[in-house]
């Protein structure tokens, strides 16, 4: 979690088994936790080196992993996370990262998703929940739907219409999951082929 923690918010009103919540910078998202009652961890980008080349990413990865383990935790759900987590954390939790990006994946991966596809004047763009990979916005698709760009869409106007998705996709998605790993599954089994229009929610329905 890095940002304003809306996406964080609708998986806690789903009511989903949040351990702990996990942030790299200070942000909204930490208090949004609390408010919950639910630990609250920031564990400081800028403890590992900041932003810059200087960035030790398996430092700051073995970091995360230690809170997680601390935690309890067994599966690991992005909201807005603005660090791509390195080789440690996937180590730990093969299969067991989610994650969910504002595009329709493979298309428009990286942290400007939404202005990337209203500058290439896509009629409609969505939302993927996937899980994580060390590439970037990478990783089997588990779920995505579609939204369409109005006219007169910004990129505020757009990404909000994307996140009211994202809110109920997402904890639906991570439902399923949780059912998976229960069953003692591996969640990749949920992959769906993003090529076939007929797993892709919204789709010819
Ligand atoms: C979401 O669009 C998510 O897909 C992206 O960051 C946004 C987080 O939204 N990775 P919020 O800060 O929870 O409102």
């Amino acid at each position: 979690m890095s940002g304003t923690g809306t996406i964080l918010h609708a998986l806690l009103d789903e009511g989903l088994p949040i351990a702990v919540v996990v942030a790299d910078r200070p942000c909204r998202g930490l208090e949004v936790a609390a408010a919950a009652g639910v630990p609250a961890v920031l564990v400081d980008r800028a403890e590992s080196g900041g932003f810059g080349a200087a960035f030790d990413r398996d430092g700051y990865s073995c970091r995360v992993v230690e809170v997680l383990r601390h935690h309890g935790v067994g599966l690991v759900v992005m909201a807005g996370f603005g660090t791509v987590l390195g080789q440690p954390v996937h180590d730990a939790y093969p299969h067991r990262v989610l994650n969910t990006h504002p595009s329709l994946l493979p298309a428009f991966p990286g942290w400007h998703a939404v202005e990337e596809a209203l500058a290439a004047g896509v009629s409609v763009t969505g939302c993927t929940v996937h899980l994580a990979e060390l590439a970037v916005d990478r990783g089997p698709i588990l779920a995505q739907q579609e939204v369409p760009v109005e006219p007169g869409d910004d990129a505020a106007t757009l990404h909000e219409r994307i996140k009211q998705v994202e809110r109920r996709l997402y904890p639906a998605t991570v439902r399923r999951v949780l059912a998976v790993l229960e069953a003692g599954g591996d969640p990749v089994t949920l992959a769906t082929d993003a090529g076939s229009a007929a797993e892709v929610q919204g789709v010819g329905r």
